[in-house]
């Protein structure tokens, strides 16, 4: 077929601008499953389980937490728990299950080794989404009327996840979570996490010390001073908090 000039022109046009639209949707689409793969509690994903992106880059919560921090703490620590799970886990009747029904039948089951790993990759990663770059201070709306309504102020709150921070012995972590439609603070030691319990995670603060001892040496109180002030996802809590 013989096509007159300024046809050949006007049908190259249309092709470039089919590709720029189909280029325009696969990126899209690429953003879409970067969204979906950074925080869905890894609903309906088995084995072999990945390490999540982070929703942020690496250094985006420095000075607070370094880099450094994050190539250790995200990079080693997070990564070994992913991989020691999916060792674990293949060729065994856990293969098939999801991550949070690995959770709750390695914990009913008391399979420590595979809780563990298992229970880590989840914490981890609500960890992670639990802070933001230029995060923390008093929240406002939804989240800071149910705080003033459950704790009887922000201050009590604040006083409260200190607390429990503090005085959890050795590694753990600090809970916000959502029991019986009220806000309350717990601790867990090692990867013991609250959804093995009845109460839903809101957020959550890593008080293992590979979680500050490169920025903060053993100031744990400092650290936790610093995730409150400057760190804290208040809107990761109020979409949790639905
Ligand atoms: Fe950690």
């Amino acid at each position: 077929m013989q096509l007159s000039k300024r046809e050949f022109i006007k049908t190259g046009l249309m092709s470039c601008g089919l590709v720029l639209v189909g280029c325009k949707l696969k990126m899209l689409d690429g953003f879409a499953n970067v969204n979906k793969k950074v925080f869905n509690n890894f609903k309906g994903e088995t084995m072999p389980f990945e390490l999540p992106k982070l929703p942020y880059e690496k250094n985006a919560l420095a000075p607070h937490i370094s880099e450094n921090t994050m190539n250790f703490h995200y990079g080693k620590h997070h990564q070994a728990y992913v991989t020691n799970l999916n060792n674990l886990i293949a060729g065994s009747d856990l293969e098939g299950k999801t991550l949070e029904e690995v959770i709750k039948i390695s914990a009913a089951e008391k399979k420590a080794g595979i809780f563990n790993n298992a229970a880590q990759v989840w914490n981890h990663t609500f960890y992670w989404h639990s802070m933001k770059p230029n995060g923390g201070g008093k929240p406002t709306g939804k989240v800071l009327e149910k705080i003033q309504a459950d704790f009887g102020s922000y201050e009590n709150f604040v006083t409260e996840f200190k607390n429990a921070g503090a005085t959890q012995f050795g590694s753990g972590w600090a809970w916000l979570v959502l029991d019986a439609g009220k806000l309350k603070i717990v601790k867990t030691g090692n990867a013991e996490t609250p959804l093995t319990t009845s109460a839903k995670p809101l957020m959550t603060m890593d008080v293992w010390e590979h979680a500050y001892y490169l920025d903060y040496q053993n100031a744990r109180p400092t650290y936790i001073d610093t995730f409150l002030n400057h760190l804290v996802n208040w809107d990761f809590v109020a979409k949790n908090l639905g």
